[in-house]
């Protein structure tokens, strides 16, 4: 029996190796670097192949992750129940994409990972590999009892890798959980489960300052975009994750991007989290303001209505999907025009518009002005409001309303 493992050299899927190969599988661990905080990926290589891994892979997927990935999502203008931003969410289709093209090219049938059972990233990981190889055999080791009695707790992982020699860090516990990549932190679980424990003051947050602390002078950033797509950065053309990398900088040193909300999760029970994620919030600001000059009013207010439902699908891990697939190529061609460049003032974790321009801008100060003359004749509006008003008319002297 062969697997691979979605590795990522701590506490929990070092366990799992040795208890997968406890169970006789050969295990082949995948390392996806998505920009989580890591001193030494060599050393996590080895430390896996020290720990009887059969093979050990590092995969450096951030541009990827950036580019076909976020930015997509970022198009939709898509935030879950409002406000997140689907760090996480986002990444873990792409994790599945890589551990099962590993697990092909070992020899693979099985593919494990570290998600509990009780949260969100378990859906996104299994959805996204049975919609790329449905038939391959999903392993979730705290999904099952016999793995789940044998380790109650930190303390009996922490004995288990003490026994088999597996070194593992002395971590500063910190009194919640993180997850970390290029896009965001999350930080659950631990205190935060309290809702009277203030979430923001609470985290010792990785991205930047808060708003308090932050300058007291606002920084001016410039974004690009071509077809709804960020490009540029201050003039000069960047890749994908270079933006996003850049702005992680700026937004964080102006206190931008974090959140602390109860959201609900897809297994149905309510969770607390608190999140930064400085740029790409930035990103989805800078994009509308390139929107509201150049695309058409009712294909954004489609755009609009959809796209909480883009979110849930994220959130949820319904990412290869022929729906996704048909959603992503609307969004591409509603973005087409979507290209110019936009000037924003960071101030305190504010994000306040500069200026804007762009050659396909609908915005046409000829038609809007409110000074004399002008190519809107005011004589139209009255046709317009007769028959728009004609059902209100009819309602109220058949209907009258008490006012
Ligand atoms: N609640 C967020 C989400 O569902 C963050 C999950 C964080 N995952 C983690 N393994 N710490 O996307
Ligand atoms: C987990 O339960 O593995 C992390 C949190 C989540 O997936 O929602």
């Amino acid at each position: 029996k062969s697997c691979v493992l979605a590795y990522s050299g701590g506490l929990d899927t070092s366990v799992i190796l040795g208890w997968l190969q406890d169970q006789g599988y050969e295990c082949h661990c995948v390392y996806v670097d998505l920009g989580q905080p890591c001193e030494d990926r060599q050393a996590i290589m080895k430390k896996a192949k020290d720990c009887g891994a059969a093979s050990s892979h590092l995969i450096d997927v951030r541009e990827e992750l950036c580019r076909d990935f976020a930015f997509p999502v970022l198009a939709w203008q898509a935030k879950y129940e409002q406000i997140y931003l689907l760090g996480t969410s986002i990444a873990r289709p792409l994790i599945s994409k890589k551990c099962l093209q590993i697990a092909r090219e070992v020899g693979a049938t099985a593919y494990a990972h570290g998600a509990t059972g009780k949260g969100n990233d378990q859906c996104r990981f299994q959805l996204a590999a049975e919609a790329l190889d449905p038939k391959v055999e999903m392993i979730a080791p705290w999904r099952i009892k016999a793995f789940r009695d044998a380790f109650p707790g930190r303390t009996e992982l922490i004995a288990y890798c003490n026994e088999r020699n597996i070194p593992v860090k002395a971590s500063t516990s910190k009194p919640y959980s993180s997850d970390e990549n290029v896009l965001h932190i999350s930080y659950e679980a631990g205190q935060l489960e309290e809702l009277d424990v203030n979430g923001v003051e609470l985290v010792d947050f990785g991205m930047g300052v808060s708003p308090q602390e932050a300058p007291d002078k606002a920084e001016k950033v410039t974004i690009g975009f071509e077809s709804g797509v960020p490009v540029s950065l201050n003039g000069k053309t960047v890749s994908a994750l270079e933006m996003v990398e850049s702005l992680n900088q700026i937004g964080g040193r102006n206190g931008v991007g974090r959140i602390d909300m109860v959201e609900n999760r897809f297994v149905g029970m309510k969770s607390r989290g608190v999140y930064e994620a400085p740029g790409m919030t930035i990103l989805y600001d800078a994009l509308m303001y390139i929107e509201q000059l150049t695309m058409d009013r009712d294909l954004m207010h489609l755009r609009d209505r959809m796209a909480p439902e883009v979110a849930e699908m994220v959130y949820y891990g319904f990412w290869y999907t022929p729906k996704m697939d048909a959603l992503m190529a609307f969004i591409k061609e509603a973005q087409k025009p979507c290209t110019g460049e936009v000037t924003l003032q960071l101030y305190k974790g504010n994000i306040i518009v500069d200026s804007r321009t762009s050659p396909n801008s609908l915005y046409d100060a000829e038609i809007a002005t409110m000074e004399g003359g002008g190519s809107y004749n005011q004589d139209d509006a009255e046709g317009f409001l007769r028959i728009q008003g004609l059902p209100s008319r009819v309602q109220g002297s058949v209907a009258p309303r008490p006012y």
